[in-house]
């Protein structure tokens, strides 16, 4: 018996197979500002759109004849190795999408053994993560504080007690994106308080409130989470607090990359924030080889932005990924069916990423990074 088949047909009965399901599926289940909240992207969508398209663009030329019968798909990242090329990017208030929120994710990612990466504005705060899933891998991403840098000070520190492996600073929020979709829909989640948890636990922030009111509390938190300063001097800060790896989250162009090197930083992530960002900027995909290059293997290039299966998870780590995030698809399966619905993604995911390795003549990632691919015509 194929057991690939016959766990794939079995869970064609009951959980959405392929991205379209999937988002067809979570499109049913979701409240329309929710949805509108997490699917859109930036004033007209080009650049949401050109992710994708990135990604059609490339071809696999795939070798035959070779011994493909064990698929390798480990990867290594900051001296530890894990089991998949995965990690899911880091996703704010994902209370949007099912109460259980990033308890959900980070479990279902936890029996993987893949990172979780926890925003700064999560549903449930670090430490709580943290008592769900303990012995699991989890980064934290932090968004910096103009207001006052203890914060994000005090928040890495956090992060550093609980057991997480890396911060990953995320350079491309200075200030939020144009989002039609939710000034259309007069919706902002943070605003309405979703997002908090870390802020409300954190005694640097809990220091800056006027008041014990809501209202204060959400003042503070829209003026933190802004950063319009951030910069180099920022950046070493940062290296000085604390000995984990930090990582740049939205890099697209060489000299960044190159810079970043320079600095110490221990790794990037290629990304514009899944088209969420400024609109018009170029596919991540797109970024990705001119990137890769200018790092030339020196530290880890990350990559997210579009993808939407196995096959993109190849692409992207043979156009020079070290290893692949995502985002939304694993927040439509967390609405669909909580963890359950997570964890049933990921197996879909990751037996489409091993079937593709196989079939592109691959037994492992490192061999995947020499494919062949071909812009089509
Ligand atoms: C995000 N992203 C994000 N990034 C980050 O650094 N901190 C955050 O809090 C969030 N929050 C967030 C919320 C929602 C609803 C989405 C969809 C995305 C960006 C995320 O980490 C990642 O860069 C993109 O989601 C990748 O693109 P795909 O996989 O969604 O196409």
């Amino acid at each position: 018996e194929d057991a690939f088949f016959k766990k794939v047909t079995a869970a064609k009965t009951d959980f959405p197979v392929g991205v379209e399901a999937l988002y067809e599926a979570a499109q049913k289940k979701f409240e329309k500002n929710p949805f509108g909240y997490i699917y859109s992207g930036a004033s007209g969508e080009e650049t949401l759109r050109n992710n994708r398209r990135a990604f059609e663009r490339w071809a696999i030329v795939p070798r035959f004849l070779t011994d493909v019968s064990e698929v390798d798909t480990s990867v290594t990242l900051f001296d530890k190795t894990y089991a998949t090329p995965i990690l899911f990017a880091p996703v704010g208030m994902q209370k949007l999408a099912h109460e259980e929120a990033e308890l959900a994710t980070s479990r279902a990612a936890a029996k993987f053994g893949i990172p979780f990466i926890q925003s700064t504005v999560s549903s449930y705060s670090i430490e709580s993560i943290r008592e769900a899933t303990t012995d699991s891998p989890k980064w934290f991403q932090l968004y910096w504080s103009t207001v006052d840098e203890e914060l994000p000070k005090s928040m890495v520190q956090r992060a550093e007690r609980a057991g997480y492996e890396a911060i990953v600073l995320t350079i491309d929020t200075v200030r939020i994106g144009w989002r039609e979709t939710d000034l259309r829909n007069q919706f902002s989640p943070l605003k309405g308080g979703l997002g908090k948890a870390n802020y409300v636990e954190d005694p640097v922030f809990q220091r800056s409130l006027r008041d014990d009111s809501e209202e204060a509390l959400i003042d503070a938190l829209v003026q933190h989470v802004h950063h319009p300063t951030l910069g180099w001097e920022q950046i070493e800060k940062l290296q000085s607090w604390t000995d984990l790896p930090i990582v740049l989250k939205g890099i697209l162009h060489p000299e960044d990359a190159k810079e970043a090197v320079a600095r110490g930083i221990d790794g990037i992530v290629v990304s514009n924030h899944g088209g969420r960002q400024l609109d018009g900027v170029i596919a991540s995909l797109d970024a990705l080889p001119a990137v890769a290059e200018a790092v030339a293997g020196r530290i880890p290039v990350l990559f997210d932005s579009g993808v939407r299966s196995g096959v993109d998870v190849v692409k992207a780590l043979a156009l020079g990924a070290d290893a692949v995030c995502v985002g939304r698809p694993y927040i439509y399966a967390l609405g669909i069916d909580g963890e359950r619905g997570v964890t049933t993604w990921v197996e879909h995911l990751l037996e489409e990423v091993t079937a593709s390795i196989a079939l592109a003549g691959a037994n492992s990632v490192k061999q995947v990074r020499k494919l062949t691919l071909v812009e089509n015509k």
